[in-house]
């Protein structure tokens, strides 16, 4: 039976109460605007008693309110299965769509920051899973990903499983990160894991995917080598690819969700200032490839700086440190 999301509102937090389908988004933009209009009148209300600038504050608290992400209950027909309180990226539904057809193996490819390993732990929380991540960069053997044989005090080896087996095993979702900059032979030994439903440990002994094993990817290239941006990725052979034929997403920069998560940093109204900053650099690192990354690590990063007091040009400054003054140039700095 597929799994499907329900957005309940917060009664406390949001005026409508109830519970909604996915309208969600647009139904707080409805709101904010209401939020916006009443403030206006307010002020001119309260202009006489009130300061504006205690107006203001209380009506940036109201709309930081109104903004934050709601709880998502993941139902399997009248079960709920999970839920999610934080507000997950907008292509989660995507993923689960994909989990719904049936895959279980996953692969996301999207640039540094835009929420691939986020996504990836609001599966698990969704489907109230177990979630392991391994890094597949340099260094990472197939020993890191199937476990080792140790000495034991009495000279005996005993297999010690991984986190990979270990959810392999018992269920969960593992995330295997920067799918792209992994070493040729580890990616042979995971082929054989992702297609036949086995796997061997270095033992030889076998064990059996569990039927709620999801094994996503995460990867800033299509796995066909590196391009500009990502220079030292590696080319991921057809048949690695093809364990997630129609079941590769591409993830882009949520910039609702940045939009929600500045406004609950309730910056006074910089934030607009801030978001519209981010999104120009964006822009201007595609139109002029450089190999440059503003992601939503770094409108978050920001939101907390500037909730501490910095402004934005000290976030700029502190963003352009290694910058050379042709890339600031690209960019409009
Ligand atoms: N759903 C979300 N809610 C809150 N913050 C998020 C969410 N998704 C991403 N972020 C923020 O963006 C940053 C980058 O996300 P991450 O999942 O690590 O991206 P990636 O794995 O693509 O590099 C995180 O550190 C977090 O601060
Ligand atoms: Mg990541």
């Amino acid at each position: 039976m597929a799994l499907l999301p329900t957005y309940c509102a917060q009664p406390k937090k949001l005026p409508s109460g109830g519970c909604e389908m996915s309208g969600a988004t647009s139904n707080e933009r409805q709101q904010l605007k209401v939020f916006e209009l009443l403030a206006e009148q307010l002020q001119e209300h309260l202009r006489s008693t009130v300061d504006e600038e205690t107006v203001h504050k209380i009506v940036d608290e109201r709309i930081a309110q109104a903004r934050l992400p709601r709880p998502i209950e993941i139902r399997q027909g009248e079960t709920v299965v999970g839920r999610l309180d934080e507000r997950p990226h907008a292509q989660f539904e995507q993923l689960l769509e994909l989990v719904n057809e049936g895959h279980r193996n996953i692969l996301m490819v999207g640039p540094a920051g835009c929420g691939k390993t986020t996504l990836a732990k609001s599966l698990a929380q969704a489907l109230s899973l177990d979630f392991g991540f391994l890094s597949l960069s340099a260094g990472i053997s197939e020993t890191h990903l199937f476990g080792r044989t140790l000495p034991q005090a009495d000279g005996s080896w005993q297999y010690k499983p991984s986190r990979f087996v270990e959810v392999y095993v018992k269920g969960g979702v593992f995330l295997l990160d920067e799918f792209d900059a992994a070493d040729a032979n580890v990616m042979v030994a995971i082929n054989a894991a992702l297609a036949n439903g086995v796997l061997a440990n270095p033992n030889g002994q076998i064990h059996e995917r569990h039927a709620k094993c999801y094994v996503l990817a995460a990867a800033n290239t299509w796995g066909r080598g590196g391009d500009h941006q990502y220079v030292g990725r590696n080319q991921l052979d057809a048949a690695t690819l093809d364990r997630f034929v129609l079941s590769t997403m591409h993830i882009e920069y949520d910039t609702d969700l940045e939009r929600d998560l500045v406004a609950a940093a309730n910056l006074d109204g910089k934030g607009d200032e801030l978001l519209e900053w981010v999104s120009g650099v964006r822009e201007r690192i595609t139109r002029s490839r450089l190999r440059r990354i503003a992601s939503t690590r770094l409108v978050v990063n920001a939101a907390a700086a500037m909730k501490a007091g910095r402004d934005l040009s000290q976030v700029k400054a502190r963003y352009f440190l290694d910058w050379s003054a042709d890339e600031k140039a690209k960019v409009g700095e």
